[in-house]
């Protein structure tokens, strides 16, 4: 007799989806139940950020001299902990190490996968109650199965990666990742403490009303950029303008805004940052994969984010994301 169930967890979701593949051996459904795991111990700490000493600056710098919160090593310490003890992963790199941390041990030199993660992207938000989130990056690896992972299996174009995700903390806690076959949405309820099927199939509109940017920096932006800009402001609403802005700093939350509902973001190169601000391996690629998936598309300003060599793990790049047609857009504008 076929039930007919309206809610579908995570775990769930993750399992069905490898029953379609006899040969899966199930660390992938591991690997994202694990990281679901550390993301519902970051959302309680979230959630409590002003009734306990979570908030504020932890009084030192991490490898790319930006200040680090308490929140953004406790954060770092679940997903590192769960990951480690799990038996999916194989090493991690995290924006808040300098280095790629191996586990190197009988079972993780087993393990298939490899995981880059920002694990609490625009934390400066956090103090004022604005959303926040995770973002992950996951691998299979390219050196032998049975010996500790290497540098190599981390610094893999995005192309290649098996699956990303993000996790954004706002007015609910929502959980999307992406794999070839998908772009899914599960928001956790409180109740049972699940992420549960939201939105499923998720495809970014081929258009839409925002454009997301930081104003402040228009002048450091080359003219190209510039040009585009105005343009979203110029546009007559016979042509669908003009079009929104909407920056909330917090690129989880920008993103997933554009994802949903069409739209724009970037962070461009500047003249004194050339590469901009964010990090190509465990903030563009993600996201890179996870909006191609949804149809959208990615690029440095020259060339699709997913086909970049990396040469370091805390490379910086140019970062343009969002609707095709708006993604044609830039492109064309000269
Ligand atoms: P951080 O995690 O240090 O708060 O950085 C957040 C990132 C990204 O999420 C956001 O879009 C961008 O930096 C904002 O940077 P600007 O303040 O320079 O616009």
């Amino acid at each position: 007799m076929a039930i007919n169930r309206h809610i579908q967890t995570l775990d769930e979701f993750t399992i069905q989806q490898m029953r379609d593949f006899p040969q899966a051996t199930g660390e992938l459904a591991g690997l994202l139940r694990d990281i679901g795991l550390a993301a519902k111990r970051v959302h309680v700490e979230v959630n409590k950020a002003g009734l306990v000493d979570i908030l504020g600056d932890a009084g030192k710098m991490n490898v790319q001299g930006e200040e680090v919160k308490k929140l953004d090593i406790f954060a770092n310490n679940e997903f590192m902990g769960v990951l480690r003890h799990g038996i999916s992963c194989a090493g991690i790199g995290s924006e808040e190490m300098d280095e790629v941390v191996v586990f190197d041990d009988e079972i993780s030199n087993q393990s298939k996968y490899v995981c880059l993660f920002d694990p609490l992207d625009g934390s400066s938000n956090i103090d004022v109650n604005v959303s926040i989130g995770t973002i992950f990056s996951i691998y299979r690896r390219v050196s032998a199965l049975g010996k500790p992972a290497t540098q190599t299996d981390f610094l893999q174009p995005g192309n290649q990666q098996v699956a990303a995700g993000y996790v954004i903390y706002g007015s609910s806690t929502m959980l999307v990742y992406a794999t070839r076959r998908g772009v899914n949405g599960f928001t956790l309820d409180q109740a049972i403490g699940e992420f549960t099927m939201s939105h499923p199939n998720i495809i970014c509109p081929s258009s839409g009303k925002f454009y997301s940017v930081n104003h402040g920096n228009f002048f450091q932006y080359n003219e190209k950029v510039q040009r585009y800009i105005t343009n979203c402001q110029k546009k007559t609403l016979a042509e669908g303008g003009p079009y929104t802005q909407r920056y909330i700093g917090s690129m989880v939350a920008d993103v997933h805004r554009n994802l949903i509902k069409g739209g724009i973001f970037m962070y461009p190169g500047m003249k004194d940052r050339p590469n901009g601000k964010l990090r190509l391996l465990y903030e563009c690629n993600p996201f890179a994969f996870i909006v191609e998936i949804a149809g959208g598309k990615a690029t440095d300003g020259v060339q699709r984010i997913l086909d970049i060599q990396p040469t370091e793990v805390h490379q910086r790049t140019p970062f343009f994301i969002g609707s095709k047609l708006m993604m044609e857009e830039l492109e064309t504008t000269n």
